[in-house]
């Protein structure tokens, strides 16, 4: 007889989408630029040229993909909303008509049985706030937790799940550390005071979304948590790893979940920063009451300390324009990514996912987790028979399903898998060349097309048992 594995009946099984890179509807019903529209105007910034005016026009064609969720059979649908489509000036007042659209589309997603998993900010930064410096600055977290309660307050009777911020790190460090994302700024310094204001928002948003939406409200926020590997277990090699877990991850969960930076990391970025943006406070401003934690994974790292590096001086780290992802870490190297590689160039591991969770759940005994992210990009086509067949995207969808088994079954407290996405979108810097999707979107026409991929998390989804 063939087994499968099967996941606990109230496993919560999802998609996930970003406003800017789904939306379209660029200048519609109030909504004002924001920094990627920005970002998006410079030539050379993104892969194929392209930006999110149109993406996948989902402000108007919500329905049909909800009608395309309800099918594929998900529980829950994680999205994103704009800043600038609710406070498209600097301060406000809000935008009816920018609430009115995450109003239909919060009640289509009811209607169809499938729970709204709202993220506040996916990087979609009103403009008129990176003109005043952006999360470098301090007044960013204070404007963010104004427009968190304005959220909550219209829509807290309905959302299942708050989430604050996705993936701070890129926000932090592709965005202002090495330029690779929206605003585009090279800047260590600024990285880090990115960090500590995105924390602040963090735990300003927490305290106003209960402010509006009640005690009750589930909040949340989302990590691309890096599972760091050392390349050898030679004793530098491990400390290096060690080094980028607190630079990458450390400095978001300790000061969310324990109230306090690593201690290492302010000695680690010394030649850095001062850290004096801290304020009395802060720490406590940031530590709020979490009802779960949201971890996105794509693939792990292998790290080691580069033989006979020394760690640069103030004056040369501020000279020498180093703008490796992670400030502080000039004498580490990541290893290259090994096997088959997926259209991103990304190695696939799964048990790195299996290692992140089991890691997290042992250090936060008793927080929930949420896989909100996680998928492959892959050159699809569609084929004569009008269909997409992506094997490899069956294959690294149903061996992380099995590593989030594992970890299930190692005692870890996962509540549920959200596939990164429900449809090809704007992939940041590289436009629409790289496909995401369950579903593969036409952009001349914007018909959704299904992917094997679809068809064998529909089953997953509809079954709760891996398919045979
Ligand atoms: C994550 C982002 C998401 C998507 C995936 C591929 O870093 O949160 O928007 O681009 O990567």
């Amino acid at each position: 007889m063939t087994t499968t594995r099967t996941f606990p009946p109230d496993f919560i099984w999802g998609t996930a989408t970003a406003s800017y890179q789904v939306e379209g509807a660029g200048r519609e019903d109030g909504r004002t630029p924001d920094i990627w529209d920005t970002f998006c105007a410079v030539p050379g910034n993104i892969a194929d040229g392209s930006n999110g005016s149109v993406a996948c026009d989902q402000y108007h064609r919500y329905p049909g993909d909800i009608a395309l969720m309800r099918e594929l059979g998900v529980g829950a649908y994680r999205f994103s909303v704009a800043w600038p489509r609710i406070v498209p000036a600097a301060g406000g007042p809000a935008n009816p008509r920018g609430l009115a659209y995450y109003d239909r589309l919060v009640d289509a997603l009811l209607e169809a049985g499938i729970r709204p998993v709202v993220t506040l900010y996916h990087w979609d930064l009103p403009q008129y706030l990176q003109d005043k410096g952006g999360w470098p600055q301090r007044d960013t977290a204070f404007r963010f937790a104004d427009y968190a309660g304005i959220v909550a307050g219209a829509l807290g009777d309905r959302v299942d799940t708050w989430t604050t911020l996705n993936e701070p790190w890129c926000v932090a460090y592709l965005g202002y550390g090495c330029g690779a994302h929206a605003p585009g700024h090279k800047s260590h310094p600024e990285a880090l005071a990115a960090v500590h204001h995105l924390n602040l928002a963090h735990g300003l948003g927490v305290q106003a979304i209960r402010a509006a939406a009640g005690e009750k409200a589930k909040t949340s926020i989302t990590l691309n948590l890096s599972m760091t590997y050392p390349a050898t277990d030679q004793a530098e090699d491990v400390a290096a790893a060690e080094q980028v877990w607190r630079i990458a991850n450390g400095v978001w969960l300790e000061p969310e979940l324990e109230g306090h930076y690593p201690e290492q990391v302010f000695a680690d970025t010394a030649h850095v920063s001062d850290w004096s943006f801290i304020r009395d406070g802060d720490p406590a401003d940031i530590c709020q009451p979490l009802s779960n934690l949201g971890i996105n994974y794509y693939s792990p790292n292998w790290v080691r300390r580069i033989p006979g590096a020394v760690t640069p001086t103030a004056a040369e780290a501020g000279a020498n324009g180093w703008v490796g992802p992670h400030p502080g870490t000039e004498t580490i190297e990541s290893l290259p990514p090994d096997g088959e590689l997926t259209a991103m160039g990304w190695s696939q591991h799964p048990e790195g996912l299996r290692d992140l969770l089991v890691r997290v759940a042992e250090a936060y005994p008793g927080l929930d987790l949420v896989v909100t992210e996680n998928g492959s990009a892959w050159d699809d086509t569609v084929a004569p028979d009008g269909l997409v067949h992506d094997p490899q995207r069956v294959a690294y969808l149903a061996a992380h399903i099995e590593a989030i088994g594992q970890a299930l079954d190692a005692g870890v407290p996962l509540k549920g898998y959200f596939a990164w996405s429900l449809l090809d979108n704007f992939e940041w810097a590289c436009g629409y060349t790289k496909r995401f999707g369950l579903f593969y979107t036409d952009y001349a026409t914007q018909n959704r097309i299904w992917k094997d991929t679809a068809r064998w998390y529909q089953q997953l989804v509809t079954t709760n048992a891996v398919p045979a």
